[in-house]
């Protein structure tokens, strides 16, 4: 894909990714742009400098980390649970559509998770799930898609598990009525399915 194609894709990707971020039932209410000013001050910025290291390194990690948080919000909200990996193999990772996710992509929130922890006054105080959708926002913005703010101070979930991925996420064959409905169930309407499935 052309980089002028993909600069537009992740325009109308971004507002997915917006409207997920206030839609999401997971604690909604006690989201906020500056949750974690007395917790971790940098955290945006360390992660966004890993995501510009990452992005220098594998380009088409910023596709698979829009992509990713795309699959994580669509099960079971935004709550990382996409990143969960079970002993047995049971997790969302290791179904269907999932399958095909980018490792790129997982490594870079892994890295960016690392870098924030790094620092001592954040180690284990900032969820993957506001992780996760900061990096997504800041691949949109590096590419030359537009900043927003993200509201954070999501809590990360502790439950993965294949079954529940083919019943949440988009599947190649959906028709019309299938897609509506699936986008409508995480608050999205059939123009916002439109536009952001086009490419
Ligand atoms: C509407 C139904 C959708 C279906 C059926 C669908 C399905 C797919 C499939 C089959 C791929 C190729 C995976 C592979 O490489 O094997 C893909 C890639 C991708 N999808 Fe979707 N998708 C849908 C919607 C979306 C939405 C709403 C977003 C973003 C908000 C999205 C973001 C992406 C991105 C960024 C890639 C490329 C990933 C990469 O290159 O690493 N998709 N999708």
């Amino acid at each position: 894909m052309g980089i002028k194609k993909y600069r537009i894709l992740v325009l109308l990707f971004s507002v997915l990714l917006s409207l997920l971020i206030v839609e999401t039932p997971t604690a909604a209410a006690q989201l906020s742009q500056n949750y974690y000013a007395g917790i971790c001050p940098n955290v945006e910025s360390v992660v966004r400098g890993v995501v510009s290291q990452r992005l220098q390194q594998s380009f088409a990690a910023g596709a698979g980390t829009l992509r990713l948080f795309f699959h994580d919000c669509f099960v079971r909200g935004c709550d990382a649970s996409v990143l969960i990996a079970n002993p047995n193999g049971d997790d969302e990772g290791h179904s269907g559509a999932d399958l095909s996710l980018s490792a790129d992509a997982i490594d870079l929130i892994n890295k960016a998770k690392a870098a924030v922890d790094g620092d001592p006054q954040c180690t284990n105080r900032v969820s993957c799930a506001d992780i996760l959708a900061m990096a997504a926002r800041d691949v949109v913005s590096l590419v030359g898609g537009p900043f927003y703010p993200v509201e954070l101070g999501r809590l990360d979930g502790k439950v993965s598990t294949r079954a529940i991925v083919k019943y949440s996420l988009p599947g190649p064959t959906f028709n019309l009525d299938q897609l509506n409905s699936l986008f409508a169930a995480n608050g999205l309407t059939q123009t916002d399915m439109i536009a952001l499935s086009g490419r």
